[in-house]
């Protein structure tokens, strides 16, 4: 067996509560029907603009969001209910990496108090042997010892995001949840954030749920991708499929979109991003139904999948 998750059908629906008895009304379908597996070592991305349902999906994986449908299967084992996540360390396996490093480490603990936090839960240390385990855990991220003795808002943003990576992987977890881990970098510090999360992952033999709203970031870093529309999956495939093979009009937009650094082709760039968008208003029918609701996927090939309309073409 080579996956170590695997999603079935998951759902998270978030009431809406209106009028005088403040009664459910309606709901937010978040994360409406989502299927995908994540193999051992390999990274999956999961990628779609904010709003697509992105988070809701990793939280619900990492156990911080309820679920409303579906399943959650770890090492074959139904993970989707909160106690049976408790008897078989899924806690201390699966870890989660924010985006927002400064609001999600606590600004008014220390660098060691924050990192041996994990492991306080599942471990009892020596000060000492916590300390060491500390130190080890900067090292392997390329922050100093001293650190230990500093508050988050001493570091830079690069830096911030790398004690939230050590962080995570403090508990030798298996899977961790990659949150946007480096919208908010400049591109320099971005690419050395995602260096030394592949160094880790094969050292660790790791898997990573890997979160962007960026095709060009999670270019190099992903070995299956999912394309996130409105709650559902619009396109699934390895990266040659995603990359080279784009069919959903949604991810040629999100292909489009990414930054081009080469001058010289600017504006050729440019008419394809105007053909592209031209392309989107013109046949969002062929890619929705008339609700605006995503289509379920059909395969193309044997890794491919898009969601078309039945006996549609495209
Ligand atoms: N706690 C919540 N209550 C109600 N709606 C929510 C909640 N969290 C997220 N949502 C909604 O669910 C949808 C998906 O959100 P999210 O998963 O954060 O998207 P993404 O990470 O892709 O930007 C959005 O429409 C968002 O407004
Ligand atoms: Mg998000």
């Amino acid at each position: 067996m080579t996956e170590i998750i695997k999603i079935k059908d998951l759902k998270i629906h978030y009431p809406i509560r209106s009028g005088f008895f403040n009664r459910v009304t309606d709901h937010v379908l978040a994360v409406d029907g989502v299927d995908f597996i994540i193999e051992k070592g390999k990274t999956y991305g999961l990628v779609g603009e904010s709003g697509s349902g992105k988070t809701t999906t990793g939280k619900a994986i990492v156990g911080l969001e309820k679920v409303t449908g579906g399943q959650i299967l770890y090492e074959d084992q139904d993970v989707t209910k909160a106690r049976n996540r408790k008897s078989i360390q899924y806690n201390k396996d699966v870890q989660m990496i924010f985006q927002d490093s400064m609001s999600s480490l606590n600004p008014k603990k220390r660098v060691l108090d924050i990192i041996a936090e994990p492991i306080r839960n599942f471990e009892r240390l020596s000060d000492q042997e916590e300390k060491n385990k500390v130190k080890s855990l900067l090292d392997i991220v390329g922050m100093p010892e001293d650190a230990i003795y500093k508050y988050p808002h001493e570091f830079s943003g690069g830096q911030r995001q790398r004690l939230g990576v050590a962080r995570a992987v403090a508990t030798n977890p298996k899977l961790i949840v990659a949150d946007e881990p480096v919208s908010a970098l400049d591109l320099s510090v971005q690419a050395q954030v995602l260096n030394f999360m592949k160094n880790i992952q094969q050292e660790y033999g790791l898997s990573y749920l890997f979160i962007s709203h960026d095709l060009g970031v999670v270019k190099h870093m992903c070995d299956n991708l999912a394309i996130m529309y409105k709650g559902r999956f619009v396109e699934i495939g390895t990266r040659e499929d995603i990359y080279n093979n784009a069919q959903h009009i949604y991810t040629k937009r999100l292909l489009s979109a990414i930054p081009q650094i080469d001058v010289a082709h600017r504006n050729e760039h440019k008419a394809e991003r105007r053909r592209v968008e031209k392309e989107y208003i013109e046949h969002q029918k062929d890619y929705y139904d008339q609700h605006g609701r995503v289509y379920d996927l059909q395969s193309i090939s044997e890794t491919h999948q898009v969601a078309l309309k039945k006996g549609g073409d495209i």
